[in-house]
């Protein structure tokens, strides 16, 4: 049996992810990939919901709480991303652990380093491919509906995206998430397609930070 690939899509607020992933979720199934999209966080569980609460800003919570309760939305798929992986179901991500470690460590509080952020999320797998859509903050901020949740703000912003750069290594691939949906959708099929091959063809999984 060969397994699926973990492709996950990360950027900045309303950079086109969800789109993308949508079109690449089609195109794969198309060719015959068994393929299923996912989102983090996944609003739906109880922890979601409490995370939902926080982002819409209907809740505080303490920073630390409620970076472990992202962490913990991640941690109560695991088992579940782990057996359609090893059944040879590929997963596209709508965020993962890296938006976990990048909007954390870009609040700069005392203690929520980006290596203590890493050391909660040993337990998943790392993503064989991550598809960095990047766009300046500035850019992303003249779309629609941006400003409507808690760290849709430009310096935030600004420094996630510094956070990204920092984390990305040889299984990353940066798109520039201003183009065309089209052309975009176009590079995203020609890195993705080489990955979902490798995981076919055996190659193993990874941990996270490995
Ligand atoms: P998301 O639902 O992907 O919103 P959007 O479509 O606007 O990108 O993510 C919600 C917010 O949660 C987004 O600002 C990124 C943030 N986030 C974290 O802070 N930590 C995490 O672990 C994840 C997955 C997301």
């Amino acid at each position: 049996m060969t397994r699926g690939a973990l492709i996950v899509f990360e950027g900045g607020d309303r950079c086109g992810k969800t789109t993308q992933c949508s079109k690449l979720v089609e195109y794969l199934q198309s060719t015959g990939v068994d393929t299923q999209m996912w989102r983090f966080p996944n609003r739906s569980t109880s922890i979601g919901q409490s995370i939902n609460a926080y982002l819409s800003e209907q809740a505080h919570l303490d920073d630390a709480v409620v970076h472990m309760l992202f962490v913990a939305n991640r941690l109560e798929q695991r088992t579940e991303m782990l057996r359609l992986l090893a059944a040879g179901t590929t997963l596209v991500l709508d965020r993962y652990s890296y938006s976990g470690v990048a909007y954390t460590a870009a609040k700069g509080v005392p203690g929520l380093t980006m290596e203590y952020c890493k050391s909660l999320e040993v337990l998943l797998p790392a993503a064989d491919l991550v598809v960095h859509m990047a766009m300046t903050p500035e850019a992303t901020a003249a779309r629609g509906g941006y400003g409507q949740e808690r760290y849709e703000k430009v310096e935030f912003q600004k420094k996630v995206m510094e956070a990204f750069e920092s984390l990305r290594d040889e299984r990353w691939a940066v798109i520039d998430a201003s183009g065309s949906i089209d052309d975009i959708h176009k590079q995203v099929v020609a890195v993705v397609q080489p990955v979902v091959e490798r995981a076919r063809a055996g190659a193993p999984l990874g941990k996270l930070w490995d």
